[in-house]
């Protein structure tokens, strides 16, 4: 019996070669990925088996110097899971975030995938994963807008233009085909700018940097916020414009009215309820426990304030359990979290495509067991 053992090692150039980058494929296989999980062909961690993932907290102090203490956006995760269909694969996103980074010339997050033979446990590849992971990120709003946004969209705003924001636009404008104003809010006005002039060249239409969020909301017809750091832009209810639809990878600060009032879709509420269990009862609620607008949305849950029955999960909308948007009035808040089997859909397309290329370097994990 041969009991070598190889597996693929992609590089993140070699993986953005195998089309990591490639968002219209990308939002295709994110909605394969969804009607999967509206039939329930996939597995994430923990015994409701559907978890996000599980995350190291940090302390705010410590006694040793070089333990890493809490901060904006800083975390470490594993994500991991099975996904059926074609797929049929087991695997982890494992990543390191930290907004202090940025000074050191580096992304915010530092990310990997490891795929795995669900029989066997063997490695079949491990990625860089940077690439893949904001295309797949990118790619959701893209896929909730398929289902949720009007038909004649005409202005776009994306609130936090870095890495996710970006991937979100490019996302966006492969199905919204009537954008005719790309609207663009960020702290860091300069960058803004310029990422406005590669806007219009890239897309012919007018790509403007605005100077607060209240310019980018007002009149949207689909908005994307995308920033990280400790402050959530607010985004008051008198600014959204009726039949608006919100896609919120990250966070923003919404008042009850505007949850209440808008239809809420969610990318896997089972995913939710994992969270529930894990923090139930912590101080503070949810809200001060999670990151992003997740936790706000719990909250209102389990306060009675927005009943549970109403919210949406895409992938049953997907599965056709659901129904998408019912009318130009409605007002969607696509809340999403992020999910392991996001980076198994995509990670394993980029893997086939570097196999069929012939890219990447095998690397042997044992010639023998024994
Ligand atoms: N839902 C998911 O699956 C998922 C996956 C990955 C990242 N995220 C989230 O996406 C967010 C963005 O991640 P990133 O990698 O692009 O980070 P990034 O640091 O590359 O970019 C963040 C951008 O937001 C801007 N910004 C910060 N605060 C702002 C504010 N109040 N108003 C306007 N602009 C502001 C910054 O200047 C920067 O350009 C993070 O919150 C992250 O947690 C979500």
């Amino acid at each position: 019996m041969d009991e070598r053992l190889d597996f693929l090692f992609l590089t993140e150039e070699e993986a953005v070669q195998a089309g990591a980058k490639d968002m219209p494929r990308c939002i295709e296989v994110m909605d394969e990925m969804f009607s999967l999980l509206g039939q329930g062909d996939y597995l994430m961690g923990t015994p409701n088996q559907n978890a996000h993932g599980i995350k190291i907290y940090f302390p705010k102090e410590t006694p040793f110097p070089n333990m890493p203490v809490k901060g904006p956006d800083r975390r470490f995760m594993a994500l991991v899971a099975y996904l059926g269909g074609r797929f049929h694969v087991c695997g982890e996103k494992w990543y390191g975030s930290n907004i202090a980074n940025r000074e050191r010339g580096l992304p915010r997050s530092i990310l990997t995938t490891l795929l795995n033979d669900p029989d066997t446990g063997a490695p079949i590849a491990f990625l860089s994963a940077n690439a893949l992971s904001s295309t797949r990120t990118g790619a959701i709003p893209a896929v909730g807008a398929r289902y949720f946004a009007k038909n004649n969209t005409k202005v776009l705003s994306e609130i936090g233009a870095g890495v996710i924001g970006r991937a979100c636009v490019a996302a966006l404008m492969v199905v919204l085909k009537q954008v005719e104003e790309i609207r663009i809010y960020d702290i860091n006005q300069d960058a803004a700018q310029k990422y406005c002039q590669e806007l219009s060249e890239t897309y012919g239409v007018r790509a403007v940097a605005v100077e607060s969020v209240e310019a980018a909301v007002r009149g949207a017809d689909v908005i994307n916020v995308a920033t990280a750091g400790a402050v959530s832009p607010e985004i008051q209810d008198e600014w959204l414009k009726e039949g608006v639809l919100l896609t919120l990878p990250a966070s923003a600060a919404l008042s009850l009215n505007t949850m209440k009032s808008a239809r809420i879709v969610v990318d896997n509420w089972k995913m939710y309820e994992a969270y529930a269990q894990e923090l139930r009862g912590l101080p503070g609620g949810y809200a001060a426990n999670l990151s992003g607008i997740c936790g706000y949305l719990m909250d209102l849950v389990e306060g009675g304030e927005i009943p549970q029955q109403d919210i949406v999960n895409l992938g049953d909308v997907i599965a056709g359990k659901q129904e998408g948007r019912r009318d130009d009035q409605e007002r969607v808040i696509f809340i999403m979290d992020g999910m392991p089997i996001e980076d198994l859909a995509w990670g394993y397309t980029v893997y086939e495509n570097a196999k069929e290329m012939g890219l990447g370097t095998k690397l042997n994990l044992w010639e023998k067991t024994r």
